[in-house]
């Protein structure tokens, strides 16, 4: 008896393991499973067949210009490629990213599980790496069109312009609560208030995902950054958030409440912390907020080399920042050095099986929500699609109703059509670059002509009659003998860290150019180009209109559009408009409010 059992379990014992090799030779990929199975069945007869160093692998999101050697992709079983700010192909044309991304994923899908890439892009004002791509106003402006309706739009332009590169994952929306100004990184929030990030986040993330992602030019969209990156000290990019969890949930958790509703299938962890701790190793806020209370269902990635600024060994940090709840590490470079860190923190029990089992089910079940197992590569038919004009005129929609009209004397705006002579002037009247900013081409943008677009100036130029002259000077001088003087001055583009300014004046430059078109006695119109709110106190007298036209993207026309009275401005602020430098930070509902301009303040004609 107890031999027959004996033999009854080694038989048992010789059926199971020739099944698992079975399983290992001839692997089962969702494409060849009956397509009655649900994505999790999927995803668990996927997971059940990994290997610890596919896992790994999965976790592992690299930065393509970090690649040692294309075949790493294979050998590592990478499981995210990403695209930093301006990290583009030779070829900066949207044929070459098509080629470029659909050379990477042939190597992906030359895996034992041929378990497809997930490639990652910051799409944050359309696809906005891509030389002639469309370019739209960067979210500051976006939220002051107050209309979702149109902010869905452009999300859902956009993801057809980014499908079109085979990409599929954008860094965006960012729904980060600009509280402090000072912060470089105020363009790319929708305004100082959870109300504004609530409304255009979710318009945002159901543009680019459509109803379910699984649409062929439907992207998987990143809300970010998770939590209070808006809200440091100082307005210090990555800096600490100081204030009690009552507060913090208040302010800077409903965007992510609304974001997990409209079904977002990632976040992005912030850089900065909470009262001196990291959020990459929070763990209360990464997983017993967000997954557990929250029920986000997605995968959590940490930022841009985040894991480096936590405390320990990469080992450990590897460790602090995975027990906490991120799912996928945006390495971005030592990609090696990041997965036998794992690997042996998995096998010396720092990280649980459990955890790694976790995060790559939420990668998975992502990757086949996409349809990536089906359409792994470009959908050519949506590359010829960038940049058209249709898509242009989205975002010119966008622009008109992102103006913001702030003052507007006599009603000298707007201007007519046929007056004989206009004289234009400024720095930012006729620079692609200067109106894009920052994450426009590369990282942090550039002046001049970057991509393809209409210029304010060449915007104006096409607008007017054929009897009106448009004459332009930089420098503002030359403006005698014209109606009206138009002056654009303002910003030039910064990204992150780098648009820190404790001061945000006019500069005296810009100043001097107002000065010199002054000196002529001309009626003079400024169209103030930046990433937030700036100090007006030295040309608030001298001119007699001003509009707040934020950083608006390639598509001029849009500006031309308000100032001669084709369309009505509309846009309302959605930060506080300071005096004085004493005065910021200055909210919305703060005690003593007394902005230049108040939270939803916009003239109209
Ligand atoms: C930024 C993120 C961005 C990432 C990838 C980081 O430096 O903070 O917003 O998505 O880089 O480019
Ligand atoms: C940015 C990347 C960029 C890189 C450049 C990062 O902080 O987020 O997008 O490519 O810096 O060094």
């Amino acid at each position: 008896m107890k031999k027959l059992f004996m033999s009854l379990l080694i038989a048992t014992g010789i059926i199971i393991l020739s099944c698992c090799n079975q399983k290992k030779d001839n692997p089962v990929h969702p494409n060849n499973q009956t397509d009655n199975q649900t994505i999790d069945q999927k995803v668990e007869t996927l997971l059940n067949q990994m290997t610890l160093a596919e896992k790994a692998g999965q976790m592992t999101q690299v930065d393509r210009s970090a690649l040692q050697n294309i075949q790493d992709i294979k050998t590592y079983f990478l499981g995210s490629l990403l695209s930093g700010g301006g990290s583009a192909p030779a070829d900066n044309s949207p044929a070459g990213w098509a080629d470029m991304y659909d050379s990477y994923q042939n190597y992906a899908l030359q895996t034992r599980l041929k378990i497809p890439l997930i490639y990652g892009i910051d799409a944050v004002h359309g696809n906005n790496n891509v030389k002639g791509a469309v370019i739209f106003p960067h979210n500051i402006g976006m939220g002051c069109t107050w209309d979702p309706v149109l902010v869905q739009k452009a999300a859902e332009v956009t993801a057809e312009e980014v499908a079109g590169t085979g990409i599929n994952w954008t860094f965006s929306p960012c729904i980060a609560v600009a509280r402090n100004i000072r912060w470089g990184r105020t363009y790319e929030s929708f305004g100082q208030t959870p109300e504004i990030q609530q409304i255009m986040g979710q318009a945002e993330i159901a543009g680019y995902q459509g109803t379910d992602l699984s649409g062929q030019s439907s992207i998987l969209a990143c809300a970010k950054h998770y939590l209070g990156d808006g809200g440091t000290y100082g307005g210090k990019d990555q800096g600490d958030t100081e204030c009690d969890e009552a507060t913090l949930r208040a302010i800077h958790l409903p965007g992510y409440i609304s974001a997990i509703k409209t079904g977002v299938g990632s976040i992005m962890v912030s850089f900065s912390s909470w009262n001196g701790v990291k959020m990459s190793e929070n763990k209360y806020l990464l997983t017993d907020v967000l997954k557990n209370e929250l029920g986000f269902k997605g995968f959590l990635v940490s930022d841009w080399g985040a894991l480096y600024q936590l405390s320990g060994s990469f080992k450990t940090q590897i460790a602090s920042a995975i027990n906490a709840g991120i799912d996928m590490v945006m390495v971005p470079t030592d990609y090696k050095g990041f997965i036998s860190s794992l690997i042996s923190d998995v096998n010396d029990g720092s990280i649980s099986m459990d955890r790694i089992n976790d995060a790559v089910r939420r990668i998975l079940t992502i990757k086949l929500k996409k349809g990536l197992f089906d359409h792994p590569l470009t959908n050519r038919a949506f590359t010829g699609k960038i940049g058209s004009a249709e898509h242009r005129e989205v975002a010119r929609e966008c622009v008109r109703e992102s103006i913001v009209l702030l003052k507007n004397s006599n009603n000298i705006l707007p201007l007519k059509k046929n007056l004989s002579k206009i004289f234009i002037a400024g720095k930012n009247a006729d620079d692609i670059g200067n109106q894009c900013g920052g994450w426009t081409i590369s990282w942090q943008g550039n002046s001049g002509d970057i991509t393809i677009g209409t210029t304010i100036l060449q915007a104006i130029k096409n607008t007017v009659s054929s009897s009106t002259q448009v004459t332009f000077s930089k420098d503002g001088t030359g403006a005698s003998g014209s109606n009206v003087a138009i002056v654009v001055i303002g910003e030039t583009p910064y990204a992150e860290g780098m648009g820190d300014r404790s001061d945000l004046s006019i500069s005296n430059d810009d100043y001097q150019t107002l000065l010199n078109v002054k000196n002529s006695g001309v009626p003079t119109v400024v169209i103030l180009i930046s990433g937030r709110p700036m100090i007006l106190d030295k040309i608030i007298n001298l001119s007699d209109a001003i509009m707040a036209a934020w950083l608006p993207g390639t598509e001029g026309e849009g500006v031309a559009d308000i100032i001669f009275g084709d369309y009505k401005p509309t846009g309302k602020l959605t930060q506080s408009w300071p005096k004085n430098m004493n005065q910021i930070p200055i909210n919305f509902g703060d005690s003593n409010y007394d902005p230049l301009f108040p939270y939803k303040y916009g003239l109209t004609y």
